[in-house]
């Protein structure tokens, strides 16, 4: 595992951009795996400058999102798809896109499904991560055992509260998402993970502890080969 530490949110998002960048460069046909909440939004916006600059092509490349909520409609302002349409597909040239069906009427068939298009698609090259104030990862929550491959999954208490504050009032916000599993997630080939403020400041002391701990799924990632954590002087405490 490598640590680096930036000054600033904007250098932050600049260091996971160059990342990006040279991922495309290197293999233009790559497969990305993306996530949502509001850390990566400046990193998506550094995406669409230096695409819009002529500086990345995403004709060849493909993506696959980490999770959805569900149910949803993927016209819902508060879908992981319209999210994603918003931030970046609808602004770049990317070849192809896939999210979780949050319309789904089986999710059981949806995430087979989802695990299989990933498998022919070759697997994620270079997966982006946030992480939760409760260690989670994607949407796998903290638990007692962990899920290899792509589920529905009930959100933590934690995690409801945390997402709350992007759906109004008279807006049903969903307590159950489609994610993917750990299994899927330790197959990429190389991961990214990106922690910003202070209030992740506890658990990402947590993450750096040297530890493996039972209650936070983040931390199997130190056992992945090539992940390497982005954050920001506030989330590293300084
Ligand atoms: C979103 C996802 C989540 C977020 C995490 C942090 O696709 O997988 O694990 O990365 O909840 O969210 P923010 O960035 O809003 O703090």
């Amino acid at each position: 595992m490598k640590k680096i530490v930036l000054n600033t949110y904007e250098e932050l998002c600049l260091a996971a951009a160059d990342v990006f960048s040279q991922q495309i460069k290197e293999k233009p046909d790559s497969v990305l795996g993306l996530a949502t909440g509001g850390t990566p939004i400046g990193l998506y916006d550094e995406l669409v400058r230096r695409h819009e600059a002529g500086e990345l092509d995403f004709s060849k490349v493909r993506s696959f999102n980490l999770d959805e909520y569900y149910p949803i409609q993927r016209t819902h302002p508060q879908s992981y798809e319209y999210f994603m349409r918003k931030h970046l597909f609808d602004r770049v040239n990317i070849a192809k896109y896939s999210v979780l069906n949050g319309e789904t009427d089986n999710p059981a068939v949806e995430c087979k499904r989802y695990d299989e298009e990933i498998a022919a698609e070759g697997g994620i090259d270079l997966q982006l991560l946030g992480i939760g104030h409760n260690g989670h990862i994607a949407f796998i929550e903290p638990g007692s055992s962990y899920p290899m491959d792509t589920l529905l999954i009930d959100l933590a208490e934690s995690s409801i509260n945390a997402n709350s504050r992007f759906f109004g009032a008279d807006e049903v916000q969903p307590v159950r998402a489609l994610s993917m599993g750990v299994g899927q997630i330790f197959r990429c080939k190389k991961i990214i993970m990106l922690i910003v403020g202070a209030d992740k400041k506890d658990i990402a002391a947590k993450l750096f502890d040297g530890k493996i701990h039972a209650d936070v799924p983040a931390s199997l990632l130190l056992l992945h080969p090539d992940f390497t954590v982005f954050m920001d002087k506030a989330a590293a405490g300084q």
